[in-house]
């Protein structure tokens, strides 16, 4: 069965766990899934230093990866970065980690795309016109009987919370993925795991942070392993036990895949 693993909020930099490296490391060379998907924040102040951290780890996953930045992935609004903030904001995400940024990922079974969500100014969340296109040009284009997955840093679905977690327009940008035939939706930033089906069928899946210390709500250091078949959907967060010093199994989450349901 595929399997894909889905890290994010790796946020190196001040508070990095510099000691799970390995262990995430280890647990995808053991894993070794068809895709690893990083859904953004892969450091902390997008300085030159935390992203050569952030490209050396990823220099490590030898299978094929899917990233895309979030909004501590741009430099921040200080007297020496705003201007670059302002005009550049992705030019060291560009040099250190992926160019272009929006890219897709075709593997056994799937097609991702990632999308940058993130903002200069206002929180992130939402999409250019010319993104919208090209989420419905690539989908279009993808093997028809993969499982379509797309990966952007903020929430499309937050359990009824409100911005700024989350999306401007989610119901916008869920029909949008709904008439393109997405199944598979991949979030970060909130550092809290979890995973929901929308009325549209499509999965919802967020992960924890796999590498910060800045957890949430009680949540460790997680990230989580995806499985699927023609029927269904599984979703497993892994979380770091210190004893075991390995993550292990936390929750379990299945779903019926959309496709299957028409
Ligand atoms: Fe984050
Ligand atoms: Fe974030």
């Amino acid at each position: 069965m595929p399997t894909l693993v889905h890290l994010s909020d790796m946020h190196f930099g001040q508070h990095h766990v510099a000691q799970l490296d390995a262990v995430v490391l280890r647990e995808l060379a053991a894993l070794n899934p068809d895709g690893v998907i990083v859904s953004g924040d892969l450091t902390m102040r997008a300085r030159h230093t935390e992203f050569a951290q952030a490209r050396a780890f990823l220099a490590q996953i030898t299978q094929p990866l899917l990233t895309i930045p979030g909004n501590h992935d741009q430099p921040i609004l200080s007297p020496r970065d705003w201007l670059e903030r302002l005009t550049h904001q992705y030019a060291r995400y560009e040099k250190y980690v992926c160019a272009p940024i929006d890219a897709t990922l075709t593997g056994v079974g799937f097609f991702a795309l990632g999308l940058n969500d993130n903002h200069p100014l206002a929180p992130g969340g939402f999409w250019s016109h010319a993104q919208r296109a090209w989420v419905a040009q690539q989908l279009d284009d993808a093997p028809r009987a993969a499982l379509k997955i797309i990966a952007t840093h903020h929430q499309l679905a937050w359990e009824g919370k409100a911005r700024p977690a989350g999306f401007w327009f989610p119901a916008r940008a869920l029909a949008l993925l709904a008439r393109h035939g997405v199944e598979l939706v991949l979030n970060g930033h909130t550092h809290v795991p979890g995973a929901l089906q929308t009325p549209h069928g499509i999965v919802i899946v967020r992960a924890g942070t796999a590498l910060s210390g800045r957890t949430r709500h009680g949540n460790g250091n997680a990230y989580n392993v995806i499985t699927y078949d023609e029927k269904q959907i599984s979703v497993f967060v892994r979380r770091y036990d210190a004893h075991a010093d390995a993550f292990v199994a936390a929750r379990a989450f299945t779903f019926p895949r959309r496709q299957a349901k028409d």
